[in-house]
């Protein structure tokens, strides 16, 4: 018994001893990582990169972070360019499917300044993705404009319309539930409304839509306001009708793909005809009831359109939902905005007379007069000729898009 306790008081004592040898080293230990650790964050504090991660990261008092969804569009980068102009923190998330980098790195180049503006490359249908950009950002609002959008190509590839318009939707609708991302502002367009027989057309228009965009974008809606009802988002859907035009100072412009050309709108049409890639303009139907015969459509200029976002974003509000037109209130007919084309390119564009496409409407218009009440926005550049002066100005620096300068 007594040897035995001899035995474990000397062994304690020699584990005194040892405990305070490694109570020392460790000691030590902590002090060098301590001062490893210093190092490495001054070191980073002090290469861009890092600052840049975490500006976009964390809110910060007085700066708004929007997340720009499509930013490599063509709607979407023009919103970026007037967003950093204001001031915002702006990140762009965009898989290139349709967009270009080029506008990207236009708008890189004049807001260099790190915490202004990030691009993500990534796929909004990849859930996981768009999780972890929302874990590693701190947005306070979402702009969402990408999306698939052409009508015709809607009507031949419909899963393709519901899967990157209506299911991306809810990935984004989901993601900002789980991050707390409470503001919204939505690009819907005036394809929800169908084919109303009265003009002009009021938010109050039934929505009846005619084709998979218009039906994939009412559903997006509908998924949106059902979602509000049970949540303190503040959401602005803005309808937009024809949209044209150019930033006026020249740095961005529209370059849809060259393999989305026949899909394409009357402007690119117009400019592509006035270059002699294509043969000449082909007005399909003159025997609509309007009064030249031809369809009668509302042009908004795609400034006007962003500042409708920027004015939307800054009165949004908690548990609201706020539905606007986006448009003119003035329809012109596709003759007019043929002759508005060729003066403002200044070329006498070939015109062909064709029969009627299928599931063309007479004439849409809209009454913007909610949003003028409600947001006190108008449109400022309502001549045709004059945005599309614009526009013609930077497709003829830009022959190859964003491809070449
Ligand atoms: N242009 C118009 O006349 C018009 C009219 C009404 C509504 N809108 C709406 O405005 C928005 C923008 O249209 P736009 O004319 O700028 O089109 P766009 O094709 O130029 O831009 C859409 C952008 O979204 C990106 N995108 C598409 N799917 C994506 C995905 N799964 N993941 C990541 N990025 C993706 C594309 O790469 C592209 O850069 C769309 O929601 C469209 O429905 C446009
Ligand atoms: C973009 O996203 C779509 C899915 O919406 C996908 O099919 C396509 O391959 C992606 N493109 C690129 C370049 O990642
Ligand atoms: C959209 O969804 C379809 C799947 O239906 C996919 O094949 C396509 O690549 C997607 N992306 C785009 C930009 O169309
Ligand atoms: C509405 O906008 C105009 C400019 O378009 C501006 O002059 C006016 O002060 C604005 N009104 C309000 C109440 O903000």
């Amino acid at each position: 018994m007594l040897n035995y306790n001899r035995s474990r008081n000397q062994s304690r004592a020699g584990m005194d001893y040892l405990e305070s040898r490694r109570k020392q080293h460790f000691l030590g230990k902590i002090l060098m990582a301590a001062f490893l650790t210093a190092v490495c964050i001054f070191i980073l504090k002090q290469s861009p990169r890092f600052s840049e991660t975490s500006a976009f990261s964390q809110h910060e008092l007085g700066v708004s972070h929007v997340l720009v969804t499509g930013g490599a569009g063509y709607i979407g980068s023009h919103a970026s360019l007037r967003l950093l102009k204001d001031s915002y923190r702006v990140t762009i998330v965009d898989n290139l499917s349709r967009g270009n980098i080029g506008a990207v790195k236009v708008l890189q180049k004049l807001f260099p300044e790190p915490g202004r503006l990030q691009f993500i490359f990534a796929d909004l249908g990849d859930t996981k993705a768009v999780d972890r950009i929302f874990s590693q950002n701190a947005f306070d609002a979402v702009m969402h404009f990408a999306a698939v959008a052409y009508v015709g190509e809607s009507t031949l590839e419909p899963l393709r319309y519901y899967h990157n318009i209506t299911a991306n939707t809810l990935v984004i609708l989901e993601a900002m539930d789980k991050h707390s991302v409470k503001t919204l502002i939505y690009s819907s367009t005036c394809a929800t409304y169908g084919e109303p027989k009265k003009m002009p057309i009021t938010e109050g228009t039934p929505q009846v839509p005619i084709n998979p965009y218009g039906k994939a974008k009412k559903m997006a809606e509908d998924i949106i306001l059902d979602f509000t009802k049970t949540t303190d988002m503040a959401v602005m859907i803005l309808r937009y009708f024809n949209v044209i035009g150019s930033d006026p100072e020249g740095r961005l412009g529209e370059a849809p793909r060259p393999e989305l050309r026949e899909q394409g709108r009357i402007s690119g049409a117009c400019f592509d005809a006035a270059r002699g890639i294509i043969s000449g303009l082909k007005v399909r139907g003159t025997d609509y009831p309007t009064h030249d015969g031809t369809c009668i459509r509302d042009y908004i200029d795609v400034t006007d359109l962003v500042d409708a976002h920027v004015k939307a974003l800054d009165k949004a509000q908690p548990k609201k939902v706020g539905i606007y037109n986006v448009g003119t209130g003035k329809g012109r007919s596709v003759k007019e905005f043929v002759e508005a084309c060729k003066k403002a390119t200044g070329i006498d564009i070939k015109v062909d007379y064709l029969e009627r496409r299928p599931g063309d409407y007479a004439e849409v218009f809209s009454d913007p007069s909610k949003i003028h009440r409600e947001l006190n926005w108008s449109a400022k550049h309502a001549d045709l000729e004059e945005s599309l002066k614009v526009a013609w100005r930077w497709q003829k620096l830009h022959r190859n898009g964003y491809g070449s300068s």
